[in-house]
């Protein structure tokens, strides 16, 4: 019998990881990647039919709206797109695995190496629309959720990875303003898809943390970054959010990986050791 798994999302950074990585990790499993193009899942009834007739039996999650600024300047479609949207597909694949894909914006940010057992405290829209969600997810002994730090790589689209948009910035000859004090833990799309499948694969239901090996702050990142592209003659001012007035900000939402760690075949680098090893055209 012929397996379909729905990967949501495709057509971004890290659903299009999560369907690279599927065909070398879950060869026994046909991939649907679903992007926009083929329906909006705000259109529940769309995805209610199309889930009918498709019958996966694995649903990985990556839609979202998952900028920041822009669920804070629309809390109300932050809603629907993070919480409606996943609670509709949360119910569709009721009987099925599902692995729902949360932030580290869940957490207040005041300590940092948060473990899976932290409670959730998000301060601005994004964070609390995922745990929202998430707590729907996770009414299912089935279902899945990883939270996940910053991350990069190629998207579709060219724009989704940090990398990307700062690389981008950096060829305009933009200079980027980088937080000292706001820490995070980067990581490669590649090793979250991978890790992502290991979970799916394994079953294995309740709360993932996947996340970079190493605690940076944007400064540092935009440091390791400069070096590693000086072509682009990259320029960076140092900045705090002690000087900062916007939206609220959790200043280190670091994530603790040891229990992903503990699963076969995980791999979560340290993003300066990765950085070190890797060809520019990839990243
Ligand atoms: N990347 C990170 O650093 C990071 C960090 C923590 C957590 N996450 C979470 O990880 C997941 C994947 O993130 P990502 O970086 O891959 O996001 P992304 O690059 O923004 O991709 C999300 C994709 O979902 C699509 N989408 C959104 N709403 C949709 C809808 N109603 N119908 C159909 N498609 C829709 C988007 O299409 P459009 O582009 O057309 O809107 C986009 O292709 C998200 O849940 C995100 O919150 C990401």
């Amino acid at each position: 019998m012929i397996s379909i798994a729905w990967v949501t999302g495709a057509g971004g950074l890290i659903g299009s990881h999560i369907v690279q990585a599927g065909r070398a990790l879950a060869p026994t499993w046909t991939l649907a990647p679903i992007t926009r193009a083929h329906f909006d899942l705000a259109d529940f009834r769309a995805v209610r039919g199309a889930f009918h007739s498709a019958k996966p039996g694995l649903v990985i999650h990556c839609a979202a709206m998952s900028r920041s600024p822009a669920c804070e300047a629309d809390p109300k479609e932050a809603r629907r797109q993070n919480v409606e949207i996943t609670r509709c597909l949360a119910e569709a694949a009721a009987d099925i695995p599902f692995l729902f894909f949360s932030t580290d914006q869940v957490f207040d940010g005041r300590t940092g190496d948060y473990d899976e057992d932290a409670p959730v405290n998000p301060i601005g829209v994004y964070g609390a629309t995922k745990a929202e969600a998430e707590a729907i997810v996770l009414a299912n002994p089935r279902h899945m959720v990883i939270r996940t730090s910053l991350n990069g790589g190629r998207s579709p689209t060219g724009d989704r990875g940090f990398n990307e948009q700062m690389l981008r910035a950096w060829s305009r000859g933009q200079t980027l303003n980088l937080f000292e004090d706001e820490f995070r833990s980067p990581i490669h799309a590649r090793f979250t898809a991978a890790t992502a499948w290991r979970i799916a694969l394994e079953g294995k239901a309740g709360v993932y943390h996947v996340a970079g090996a190493e605690k940076l702050s944007r400064w540092e990142i935009g440091e390791l970054m400069s070096r590693r592209w000086p072509e682009l003659k990259p320029r960076t001012r140092k900045t705090s959010l002690r000087d900062y007035s916007g939206a609220p900000r959790p200043p280190d939402t670091t994530l603790n990986i040891a229990k992903a760690l503990r699963l076969p075949g995980v791999e979560l680098p340290r993003f300066s050791d990765w950085l070190r090893g890797e060809p520019p055209g990839s990243f």
